[in-house]
C-alpha cells in the first residue's frame, strides 16, 4: 500500500515524465495576490501565468501545493474533525497547462495516472461536467469510454472553478470514486449526493476566462488546464480507508498525540484528535511561510486554528502545553517533501508553546464561565452575545471556539449581539484615539483603521508583494482615486513596506499596477498598525481597489537592516566595555548611518571606543545567523532580553538574537538579545564592518555614537586613508610617521610664535611707533621724560610689561603706550615712582582715553589703562597725554 510521501512522488514523477515541469508548492501567504487571505489552490502561484502577464521558461508544470481553506472564500476550519475529509490545511496535487495542451489531453493524463499507475478500476469511477460543456462530455466518451450514465452533468457553481472574486476561471470536470454500497450517498447532482459514497478527488478545470471584476469576464488569451487532486483523498482511497484521518501520515500524527496526551483516539474522543493533527498541520506550515498568531488578519486565521485546537487537548485531558510536542514528528513525516518545516521546527515549536501556555492560563476560567453560562440549556438554545463577547475579550476565545464548544449540545451563538458588542468596542478604543495627541493632526487615519483594519506587514519576509488599495488619502482628505502629478498617500492591505518605528526610517520604493507608476518616498505608521505609504503617482492613475506590485527599495532596505543590526551590537559593546548602566535613550537607524544615544555620565575615551569597535567587529566576523522569535514579552525579559524602559509592548514580541558570546558569564549563548520590531541582515556578516564616527554629548549624562556600516564604513576609512597620504607626501614622510612629524612641526611652531612675539616686542620699542612723538629717545614734557608711542602688531595684553620695561629704561619719566589690534586701541600709562606726586597716571589715560571714544579707564596712580573703538585716533591719544601733563 502506497504511503502519502510515496503517492506524492508518484503523482510528479507521472506528470514530469510526461513534460511537465516539477515545479515547488508556493508559500501559503499568497506575494502575487492581496485578494487571498492564503493560497487556497495550486493554481494561485500561476495566476499571472495563466492572464499572460508573467512569462515562464515552461508551459506544462507540476506541483504539490500547501493550501490552507480557513478563513477567506474557501472556509473548512468549523467543519474539521467532524467529517471524514475536512482540512485547514492540506496538499493539492497538480497538473498545469499555458496555452499548451487543452481539455483532450488534460482527461487523457488524468485517465491513464488515475486507472493505469494508480490502478483505480474503471467501475468504480464517474466524473461530473459542467452542464453546458458537451465537448468534455464527449470526450470522456470517448478517451475513458465512460457511459453516459457516468458522465454527470452538473448546472450548478460546483463545475464552475473561480479561485476568488476575481482571478482566472473555467468550467470544470471532477472525478469521483465509488466507496460501494456500504457508505450511504448518492451520485453527484442526486438528491443524496452530500453522502460520503461517491468520493470527489480530482478537479480539472479548463481555464477559459478572467474575472476582471464582478461585471467583467475576459477570455484568456490561450485556454489553459489547471487541476487539483487532493493529496489526502487519493491516500484515503489507495489505502483503502473512508476517513482521510486514517491515511498513514495522520496515523502517525494521532498516535503521537496519544502518547503525548495519554488519550487514546476512539469513540468521543476521536473528532478531538482529528482536530489537533489537522491544526497541527495548519499551524505548523503558516508559521513555516512567516505567519504568527495575533489579533487581526491571517495571524487571527492562525491563532483561532491554534487555540482551537488546545481547547481540544484541553479536553483530552492534557494539562500542561502538549501540542508543540508533536512537532518533530510532523517534521520526520513531512519534512523532506517541505524542507521549510525543518527550517522553522524551532520557531514553531516555540511559537505553539507560548501560545499554549498563555492560552491555558485563560482556558479553564473561559470553559467554567460557558459552562455556567449555557447550564440547562437545551438544543436550539442561544447564549448571550454578551457572554460570547466576554469570553472573546477577557478569556481570549475566538468566537468560532465557542461555537466548537457548544457545537455538540446544539446551542449557537447570538450573533446580532456578539457584533453590538465588538461594535462598543470598537467605538470605545475609537474615543481613546481621539483623546491622543496623534488624533488632533491625524484624524484622518482613525476612521480608516476602523474600517480596514491594521495593515499586514510581509515586510520581514519579502521586499516584494501585491498589495490592494483599500484607502487613498491627498490633502487630508479621503479620495477615490489619484491622478499622475499628484501627492497621496496610499493605504494597501498588506505591505513589504516597513513604517517608521524604533528609531528605524520608513521604506521607500516603487508600486507599479495597470499602467501606474508609483514612486514611494516615505513609509509611516500612524493610528496603530496603519502603514501610510507617502507617494508621487509618475503616471496613470489609481483607484481604491485596485491591485499593486509593491517594491521596498533593495539597496536602501539592505543598508538599513546592516545599520538596524550594527546598532544592536554597538549596544552590547557598549554595555561591555562601559558597564550595564548603558542603557539606550534614543536611536536612529538611516540607510547611510547609526545613531545611538545612551546614558553614561562621562565622554567615551579613545582606548574604551576602539574596543567597542572591535567587539562589535568581532561579532560581525562570526557571520553568526541572526535569529528572531516571538515571545511573551515577561519570557523575553526574563531570558535577558533588552528592553526599552517605558516602551510600550504587546503581548507578544520579536526577539531578535545575534552572535554568540565569546567569554564571560554569557559564554556560548547569543551575544545579544534584544526586542525589536525592525528589520534586520541575515547573518552578521552582512554587516560588513561597523565603525564609529563620532562620540558627542547630547545632554547631561546622556552619550550619542555615530556610526557607519559595510560600503559607507568602508568609503569613509578610505578617504581618512587618502588624507593621511596627501599629508605624508606634503610632509615627505611615510604615512607611518605623519603624526610623529606633526608633533614636532606643531612644538615647532609654538617655539617660532613665542620667538615671533618677543622679537615684536622688541621691535616695537626700539622701532618708529608712530605716534607724535616718534623716535627711540624720550622727548621732554612739562620737564620730564616722556615716551608715547603707538605700537601695532602688539597685543593689547602685552602693553603693561613694555610700560614697565620703557619705565625701567628712563629711570624718571612718563610713558604712554598704545597698541592698535582688532579695530580698537588700548591705552597703558605709566608713571616712575618719583613723579607720581606730580602727575597721576589714572587722570593722564583718562585724557588719552577721550581722544580715542572710550569711557574712562582706570589703574593706579603709577600704571593705569584704558581703551577705545577709534584705532585711528591713536596719534590724538599721545598728544592728549602730553596736553595733560602740561596741565
Ligand atoms: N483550482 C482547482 C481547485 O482548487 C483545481 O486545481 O479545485
Amino acid at each position: 500500500m502506497s504511503g502519502v510521501n510515496e503517492i506524492r512522488s508518484a503523482f510528479l514523477d507521472y506528470f514530469e515524465k510526461n513534460g511537465h515541469e516539477r515545479v515547488a508548492s508556493s508559500p501559503l501567504v499568497p506575494r502575487n495576490d492581496p485578494t487571498l487571505m492564503f493560497t487556497n489552490a495550486g493554481m494561485v502561484q500561476f495566476k499571472n501565468v495563466f492572464t499572460g502577464l508573467e512569462k515562464r521558461p515552461y508551459s506544462r508544470a507540476t506541483t504539490a501545493q500547501k493550501v490552507v481553506r480557513a478563513g477567506g472564500k474557501h472556509n473548512d476550519l468549523d467543519n474539521v474533525g467532524y467529517t471524514a475529509r475536512h482540512h485547514t490545511f492540506f496538499e493539492m496535487l497538480g497538473n498545469f497547462s499555458f496555452g499548451d495542451y487543452f481539455k483532450d489531453v488534460a482527461i487523457e493524463l488524468a485517465w491513464n495516472l488515475t486507472t493505469k499507475e494508480f490502478g483505480l478500476p474503471k467501475d468504480r469511477l464517474l466524473v461530473t461536467v459542467f452542464s453546458e460543456d458537451d465537448e468534455a462530455a464527449a470526450l470522456w466518451k470517448k478517451i475513458a469510454g465512460l457511459t453516459d450514465d457516468r458522465i454527470i452533468r452538473i448546472p450548478t457553481s460546483d463545475n464552475f472553478w473561480t479561485m476568488g472574486e476575481t482571478g482566472p476561471c473555467g468550467p470544470c470536470s471532477e472525478i469521483f470514486f465509488d466507496q460501494g454500497e456500504s457508505v450511504a450517498g448518492g451520485p453527484p447532482g442526486s438528491p443524496d449526493e452530500d453522502g460520503d459514497r461517491f468520493l470527489e478527488f480530482w478537479n480539472l478545470v479548463f481555464m477559459q476566462f478572467d474575472q476582471v471584476d464582478a461585471e467583467t469576464r475576459l477570455d484568456l488569451p490561450r485556454p489553459s488546464i489547471d487541476t487539483g487532486m487532493g493529496l489526502e483523498r487519493m491516500a484515503a482511497i489507495l489505502q483503502g480507508v473512508h476517513s482521510n484521518y486514517e491515511t498513514d501520515l495522520f496515523r502517525t500524527l494521532i498516535s503521537a498525540a496519544e502518547h503525548a496526551i495519554g488519550s487514546v483516539a476512539a469513540g468521543a474522543r476521536l473528532a478531538s484528535h482529528r482536530v489537533i493533527a489537522d491544526h497541527l498541520r495548519a499551524t505548523a506550515f503558516l508559521i513555516a511561510d512567516g505567519v504568527l498568531p495575533s489579533n487581526e488578519g491571517r495571524g487571527y486565521v492562525l491563532r483561532r486554528i491554534m487555540r482551537r485546537a488546545m481547547r481540544h487537548a484541553r479536553m483530552l485531558g492534557a494539562e500542561e502545553p502538549v501540542i508543540y510536542r508533536l512537532v518533530p514528528t510532523l517534521v520526520s513525516e513531512m519534512g523532506r517533501a517541505y524542507p521549510e518545516l525543518g527550517r522553522a521546527e524551532a520557531l514553531i515549536a516555540e511559537t505553539l508553546k507560548l501560545e499554549e501556555k498563555r492560552f491555558l492560563q485563560t482556558l479553564d476560567r473561559g470553559l467554567a464561565l460557558l459552562a455556567e453560562a449555557t447550564e440547562g440549556m437545551s438544543v436550539g438554545a442561544q447564549l448571550s452575545g454578551e457572554t460570547a463577547f466576554k469570553l472573546y475579550d477577557t478569556y481570549g476565545f475566538p468566537l468560532d471556539l465557542t461555537q466548537d464548544a457548544l457545537r455538540q449540545r446544539g446551542i449557537a451563538v447570538d450573533l446580532d449581539a456578539f457584533n453590538t458588542a465588538m461594535q462598543r468596542q470598537k467605538a470605545e478604543a475609537r474615543a481613546n484615539w481621539a483623546g491622543s495627541g496623534e488624533a488632533a493632526t491625524e484624524n484622518v487615519w482613525f476612521p480608516i483603521r476602523e474600517r480596514v483594519g491594521a495593515t499586514e506587514f510581509l515586510g520581514y519576509g519579502t521586499e516584494r508583494a501585491e498589495g490592494q488599495v483599500v484607502a487613498l488619502v491627498r490633502d487630508g482628505a479621503e479620495v477615490a482615486a489619484a491622478e499622475a502629478g499628484e501627492d497621496v498617500s496610499i493605504v494597501v492591505n498588506q505591505t513589504p513596506f516597513y513604517g517608521e518605528s524604533g528609531g528605524q526610517l520608513g521604506d521607500t520604493g516603487v508600486m507599479r499596477g495597470d499602467g501606474v507608476e508609483i514612486v514611494v518616498s516615505d513609509t509611516r505608521k500612524f493610528a496603530e498598525g496603519l502603514f501610510v505609504h507617502r507617494a508621487k503617482i509618475l503616471g496613470g492613475s489609481v483607484r481604491v481597489g485596485a491591485a499593486l506590485d509593491l517594491e521596498v527599495d533593495h539597496r536602501r532596505r539592505s543598508q538599513i537592516r546592516a545599520n538596524h543590526s550594527a546598532t544592536h551590537l554597538l549596544h552590547e559593546a557598549l554595555r561591555e566595555v562601559l558597564g550595564s548602566h548603558v542603557a539606550q535613550k534614543g536611536s536612529m537607524v538611516a540607510p547611510d548611518r547609526l545613531r545611538f544615544d545612551f546614558s553614561h555620565p562621562k565622554p567615551i575615551e579613545a582606548g574604551e571606543l576602539a574596543e567597542i569597535e572591535r567587539i562589535a567587529n568581532g561579532v560581525i566576523l562570526q557571520n553568526a545567523p541572526v535569529d528572531t522569535r516571538l515571545m511573551a514579552v515577561d519570557d523575553a525579559i526574563a531570558s535577558g532580553a533588552m528592553a526599552l524602559f517605558g516602551e510600550k509592548y504587546g503581548d507578544e514580541v520579536r526577539v531578535v538574537s545575534m552572535g554568540t558570546a565569546e567569554a564571560g558569564e554569557k559564554a556560548g549563548r547569543p551575544y545579544s538579545v534584544e526586542l525589536c520590531g525592525g528589520t534586520h541582515v541575515r547573518a552578521t556578516g552582512d554587516i560588513g564592518l561597523v565603525h564609529v564616527v563620532a562620540e558627542s554629548g547630547v545632554a547631561a549624562g546622556v552619550r550619542r555614537i555615530e556610526a557607519l556600516t559595510g560600503e559607507a564604513a568602508r568609503g569613509h576609512l578610505l578617504d581618512q586613508e587618502q588624507r593621511v597620504r596627501r599629508m605624508a607626501s606634503t610632509l615627505k614622510v611615510s604615512p607611518a610617521e605623519v603624526a610623529e612629524r606633526l608633533e614636532a612641526i606643531v612644538e615647532e611652531r609654538r617655539r617660532l610664535e613665542r620667538e615671533l612675539a618677543e622679537a615684536k616686542k622688541k621691535l616695537a620699542l626700539v622701532g618708529d611707533g608712530g605716534g607724535s612723538s616718534s623716535g627711540a629717545a624720550p622727548q621732554e614734557v612739562a620737564g620730564v621724560a616722556f615716551v608715547g608711542r603707538v605700537l601695532e602688531g602688539v597685543s593689547p595684553k602685552d602693553l603693561k610689561g613694555l610700560v614697565d620695561e620703557t619705565k625701567a629704561q628712563i629711570g624718571s619719566g612718563v610713558v604712554a603706550l598704545v597698541a592698535l589690534a582688532d579695530g580698537k586701541a588700548s591705552v597703558v600709562v605709566g608713571v616712575t615712582p618719583d613723579l607720581t606726586g606730580r602727575f597721576d597716571a589714572v587722570s593722564l589715560v583718562r585724557a588719552a582715553s577721550g581722544a580715542i571714544g572710550g569711557k574712562g579707564g582706570g589703574g593706579r596712580p603709577d600704571m593705569a589703562q584704558a581703551g577705545g573703538p577709534d584705532a585711528g585716533k591713536a596719534g590724538e591719544a599721545i598728544a592728549a597725554v602730553e596736553a595733560a601733563m602740561l596741565g
